[in-house]
């Protein structure tokens, strides 16, 4: 596992695009795993400013995301798919038939998760799998639970999460309860993990991942069985290690 360590989250931005950046760069048709959140946000803008210079194109580039809400649609502001459709895909020349987002929609809602492991598994192993980390160590929607969770599934949300996600609704209450995740398998299935991590309110649990035992009761715990995990994260958040 690497760490790289920055000042701030523009530096982190800046670092864990050209990471990113440099997988499309050598594989014009790679899979990449993306996610959502706010931590990606700079990344994603990082990237959109070096396809606008013309040193970056998406044109082949194939895309898996973590996870979507049950109950919300593309139009929807707060489903994931709009979040990537608005913060990244309509911005570059990504040819959207080649984006896959969980289906928040899907008719038949017990069988969205095994229709969206097959299409994922499909398309190969990702070529490298964006994630953020969660305040109770989740990845994905992969909370903590008794067991790691292997395939794409349906979760209700931890309480906590409900909680850190309301600052993107109106109120909690709004939050949707439920989400479809790539499982814990799915996301290690990828050959290459970056994790984006910032600010003070993530150190404990960054810290804990690191230190402590490998269990599902911390999701992102896992991480350390794979082989090639790169960490970004600020001063801030790796200042309890
Ligand atoms: C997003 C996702 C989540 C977030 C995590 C951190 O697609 O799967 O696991 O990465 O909740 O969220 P932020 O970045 O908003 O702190």
């Amino acid at each position: 596992m690497r760490i790289i360590r920055t000042e701030d989250y523009d530096e982190l931005s800046l670092r864990a695009a050209e990471i990113m950046a440099s997988v499309v760069t050598l594989k014009p048709d790679a899979l990449l795993g993306l996610a959502t959140g706010s931590s990606p946000l700079g990344l994603y803008k990082v990237l959109i400013e070096k396809y606008r210079r013309g040193e970056l194109s998406f044109a082949k580039v194939t895309t898996v995301n973590l996870d979507e809400y049950v109950g919300l649609g593309p139009e929807d502001e707060q489903s994931y798919r709009y979040f990537m459709d608005h913060n990244l895909f309509c911005h570059v020349d990504i040819d959207r038939e080649r984006t896959h987002v969980p289906d928040g929609l899907a008719a038949d809602g017990e069988k969205e998760p095994a229709r969206y492991e097959a299409l994922v598994r499909s398309l190969g192993r990702q070529d490298i799998q964006l994630l953020g980390l969660g305040v109770d160590g989740h990845i994905g929607f992969n909370e903590p639970d008794r067991v790691f969770h292997e395939d794409t599934h349906c979760v209700s949300l931890d309480p906590s999460t409900i909680e850190a996600n309301k600052r993107f609704f109106a109120s909690a209450e709004e939050v949707p309860r439920k989400a479809y995740t790539m499982g814990v398998g799915t996301i290690m299935r990828a050959k290459r993990i970056l994790m984006v991590v910032n600010g003070e309110a993530k150190a404990e649990v960054l810290s804990a991942m690191l230190k402590g035992p490998i269990d599902p009761m911390l999701p992102a715990s896992i991480l350390r069985l794979h082989r090639d995990v790169t960490i970004v994260a600020d001063k801030a958040a790796l200042s309890k290690l």
